[in-house]
């Protein structure tokens, strides 16, 4: 089994998470505990180490190509963990998924075309929509039963005709919820109604707790995919971030080839390190990940037992991701005095709410996927900070 608890030092080998932090944040890395990038500070698993030292052998770092065993590998994951047939066609590898999400915005929108998020959502949305110049729509979701809903009736009211795409996280980041189908079913509805094109970013399909089952989009609303783009990568799940690989899954062909051009358009090929260490752990990571989620979910269920007693602070359920989203509101306290609670007395570099765009304000995003010790010293901060 892999030592989850191993405690690795990440300051001064180009983290960003670290060694952007007092850049970023005005943050000493060395006084405050970073819980911000969502990567993990845990070793990724022997098979990347293994396909790197395949490559090291090797000694020659040229172009990447012959790309059918990585198709074949990403195709035998997701039959195995979600029951969903691929053809290799339907894959187009990107330099992360980020990259993937702002190649489709420029494929299938215009400027000032409208592009629909339900926030709080991952902060990177928002900013990319705006710098493509794309009419960002943030529709804010309501909390019921500790758990993000989406409000259609209000987003309907809303609409105005310039909308082109909705752009969808599932599971959610930074909520943590994973949709139900019904859910995934109102969403399709909404957007064939208004024929919008739906990108949804997977990302986070495979970090996902006992007590749930993720369902990839095109499993639950089968019928949706004239109009749907999925991403999906191994990148989270193994972390493996670093090696800027992601797949942009298009059934459709129409779309695949409007995709194709604008991808071809930026003049990219896939990363040799980043496909080779993901080949290796689509085809030999699944043990990892089952001992990752364990250790995972011990460290949620601490946090949130903990945080449950603290003053004013409220857990949101954590179905997936092992990102804790904290309600501060019932503190009182303004969002700038929750920041540098958080930041500066505390002395944890959680992610900032209002960042993730609208109902974010009164919130902080904390990376719980490091060693169990700095979660227990995370918590030990709040409460002396807050009780
Ligand atoms: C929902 C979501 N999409 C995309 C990304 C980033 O993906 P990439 O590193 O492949 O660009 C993240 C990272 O946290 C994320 O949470």
């Amino acid at each position: 089994m892999n030592n989850f608890d191993e405690d690795i030092k990440r300051l001064g080998t180009n983290s960003h998470k670290y060694d952007n932090l007092e850049l970023l944040y005005g943050l000493s890395p060395r006084e405050t505990l970073p819980m911000w990038t969502a990567d993990m500070d845990f070793k990724a698993p022997k098979c990347v180490f293994d396909a790197l030292d395949d490559l090291s052998a090797n000694g020659i770092f040229g172009y990447y190509g012959g790309q059918e065993s990585y198709n074949l590998a990403v195709k035998q994951w997701y039959q195995l963990k979600h029951n969903w047939s691929l053809q290799s066609d339907s894959i187009s590898v990107v330099h992360g998924l980020c990259a993937g999400i702002s190649i489709a915005i420029r494929a299938f929108s215009n400027e000032k075309d409208g592009v629909i998020v339900f926030t709080p959502v991952y902060h990177s949305f928002l900013s990319i929509i705006k710098q493509n110049n794309r009419k960002l729509i943030e529709q804010p979701m309501y909390v019921e039963n500790n758990e993000y809903h989406i409000d259609f009736k209000q987003l309907e009211r809303s609409m105005t005709g310039k909308e082109k795409i909705m752009l969808f996280c599932s599971p959610h980041n930074p909520g943590g919820k994973v949709w139900s189908v019904e859910e995934l079913k109102k969403v399709a509805q909404f957007c064939e109604k208004h024929d919008l094109l739906i990108i949804s970013d997977e990302i986070h399909n495979d970090l996902v707790f006992k007590q749930k089952k993720h369902i990839m989009f095109p499993i639950a609303v089968p019928e949706i995919t004239d109009r749907l783009i999925v991403l999906v990568s191994s990148s989270k799940t193994f972390n493996i971030a670093g090696g800027l690989m992601g797949n942009v899954i298009i059934e459709n062909l129409i779309l695949r080839k409007k995709f194709q051009q604008a991808h071809k358009a930026i003049g990219t090929m896939p990363n040799l390190f980043g496909m080779k260490i993901a080949e290796s752990v689509y085809t030999h990571g699944h043990y990892w990940l089952s001992d990752l989620l364990a250790y995972l979910e011990k460290n949620i269920e601490l946090f949130d037992n903990r945080i449950s007693e603290i003053n004013g602070l409220k857990s949101m359920k954590l179905s997936a991701t092992y990102l804790a989203w904290i309600d501060f509101s019932d503190t009182g306290m303004s969002e700038k005095d929750i920041i540098n609670k958080v930041h500066r007395t505390a002395g944890i570099a959680a992610s900032v709410g209002s960042t993730f765009g609208k109902g974010g304000e009164k919130f902080m995003r904390f990376n719980l996927a490091c060693p169990q010790a700095k979660v227990i010293e995370a918590v030990k901060r709040l409460e002396t900070t807050f009780n």
